[in-house]
This record gives structure tokens, sequence and C-alpha cells, in this order.
């Protein structure tokens, strides 16, 4: 088992389901009235957020403290990173301080394994540029299992992921992760916001395959990595790639729509998804929980800390 979750293809077929596995166990401790257990007592979790977050950085502060660790948060606009300090010596001096596992992000790709090699703490990469996020497709991976009932796998299970490919991390590790599930995935986007190096599956005309999917999985237009108009705006985006009331309408009565977050409303969904029977968007949010506290869980703890019974 390895010390630091970095990306999904590392973590492997055994690792991905050890860690669905143990997210049904959080779960189930998430459910109590007092949703806390002592697993992690006496460990601590940083947290290291170069870029901008809200589910990611606080669902892993709930899952280190539902599992009784404690937390740091490194705020790098306040940090000594501000007087040139790089950020070997940061992390160097932040393990000095006693710290068992950081929570990484980075605008860099890569940056979470250069942390991995300054640290004898566990990392667990929290998104690294366009390249990984894998907690991200974990906790995907748990929402599908969950509420389309595929504790067996995801074969023959119909994927597409609609939208920016081309800056996603969450797309690479979605990927990745249905694919080695056994889902059959699509991407669906124009040519302009596909990586160089394309997918099996491709097309640009979601209306060719939206009745036939079972995962509708919407991605953010990401314009803060855009240094040039890759569409020719929002308006035409939404009408060719965005979940319209029409489109909505030709999904199958069991297809569930994700979104990663944040959402562009009106973009990239142009309905309220709180009126859209599948969609489990918050239930992607909630399950962030449960699938990163089996991740610490995974990387920090021992089963005989998590026996049932011992809430603090
Ligand atoms: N999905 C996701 O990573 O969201 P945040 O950027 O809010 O963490």
């Amino acid at each position: 088992m390895s010390r630091s979750l970095l990306s999904i293809d590392e973590l492997g077929a055994d690792g991905v389901h050890r860690i669905l596995e143990l997210a049904d166990t959080m779960a189930e401790v998430n459910r109590r009235p007092n949703p806390k257990v002592p697993a992690l007592r006496g460990k601590t979790v940083c947290s290291v957020f170069f870029e901008d977050s809200t589910r990611t950085r606080l669902s892993f502060e709930t899952a280190a403290k539902r599992l009784s660790a404690d937390t740091m948060t490194f705020a790098v606009s306040q940090s000594s990173l501000k007087k040139g300090e790089s950020l070997k010596d940061t992390i160097e001096t932040i393990a000095a301080m006693g710290v068992d596992a950081f929570v990484i992000r980075h605008a860099s790709t890569g940056a979470p394994w250069l942390v991995d090699g300054w640290t004898n703490a566990s990392v667990i990469n929290a998104g690294d540029g366009w390249h990984a996020h894998p907690t991200q497709a974990l906790l995907d991976m748990f929402t599908i299992r969950t509420a389309l009932n595929r504790t067996g796998g995801f074969d023959g299970l119909r994927v597409a992921i609609v939208g920016d490919i081309k800056h996603s991390r969450v797309a690479r590790s979605t990927t990745a992760a249905f694919c080695a599930m056994g889902a059959d995935v699509t991407w669906v986007a124009p040519r302009t916001l596909l990586p160089p190096v394309v997918h099996q599956h491709t097309t640009d005309r979601l209306d060719d395959i939206i009745e036939d999917l079972d995962v509708l999985y919407l991605l953010r237009m990401q314009n803060e990595r855009m240094t040039e108009a890759l569409v020719p705006g929002p308006r035409e985006y939404t009408a060719r790639f965005g979940l319209t009331a029409a489109r909505a309408a030709r999904l199958a009565p069991h297809a569930l729509v994700m979104h990663p977050g944040p959402i562009n409303r009106g973009v990239e969904i142009a309905v309220d998804p709180a009126e859209l029977p599948g969609a489990v968007i918050t239930q992607q949010v909630t399950n962030g929980i449960a699938v990163r506290m089996a991740v610490l869980f995974d990387l920090l703890g021992s089963e005989s800390t998590l026996s049932e019974g011992t809430p603090t």
C-alpha cells in the first residue's frame, strides 16, 4: 500500500476498490447523530492550497476532523512564500512541526510528486494544474456506485464527459477511473476544447448520444485557464453542448447528471439542477466527505482504531 495518493493510475484497481469499500463505512459514520470516530486521533493533516477551492478544501478538513485528526490550514497569501521562501523550504518547515499528511492543490502539473519527494509525510493530490484530481474521481465513482447500485463494477455503463476537457484535471482522472471500472466513456466537446492526446471515443454531437447515456457528466468552462477564445461564446456553447430543458427531456429516466462544481449556471447547465430527477450534484459534494475520510484513513489509520461503537 502506498504512503501517498497522487493519481488514480498509481492507486490501481485494488486501491480504488479498497477506498470505495472504506467509503461505505465512512458514509455510515456520517449518518450517525455524532458523526465522529477516534480513528486518526494524534494525527495531523495540513491543507496547502495554492489555488482556490470550496469543496475539496472544506471536505478534506471536515473529513480529518470527523476522524479526530488535528488540522492545519496553510494560508499561501499570509505565508513566508511572499518573502521569497521556496516551496521546498516551506514544506520542510511545516513538516518539521509534525505533519502526518499534506493535502496539496497547485497550479503546476506534478507539484504533489515534488512535495512527496521532500517529506516522509503522506501527500494527497487535491488537484495539480490540468493534470489530475484523484479524490474527485473517487467521489464520482462512489456516487455512481451508490446511485445506480453498481457495487460489482461499471461494465457497460455509458458515460459522456462533456465540455472543456482540454483544461480539465477532473476529466483526466474520471476518464481513467471510469474506464478502469469497465465503463464506456465518450468525450463530447468542440475540437478546440480537446487535448492533443485524444481519447478513443470522441464526438462533438451530444444530441446523437444523449438518449443512450447512463451518466451525463458536465464540465465547467475553465475560463481562468484559457489564453484565447476557444468557443464563439457561451450562448453558442450552450446551444450545442449545454444541458437545456429539451436535452434534459431526452435523458433516460435512470440517467444521472453529474458536475464536479463550481457550475457556470446558464452555460453548461441551462436548467435548474434541483428540478432534474437524475441530478446527483449535491450527493457528489456530500460523498466527498466520506471518500476523503476513506482516503485519509487508508493512508494514516489502522483497523483497530475504526471499531464500531467508539464514537468520541
Ligand atoms: N470540484 C472541485 O474540485 O471543486 P473546488 O475547486 O471547489 O474544490
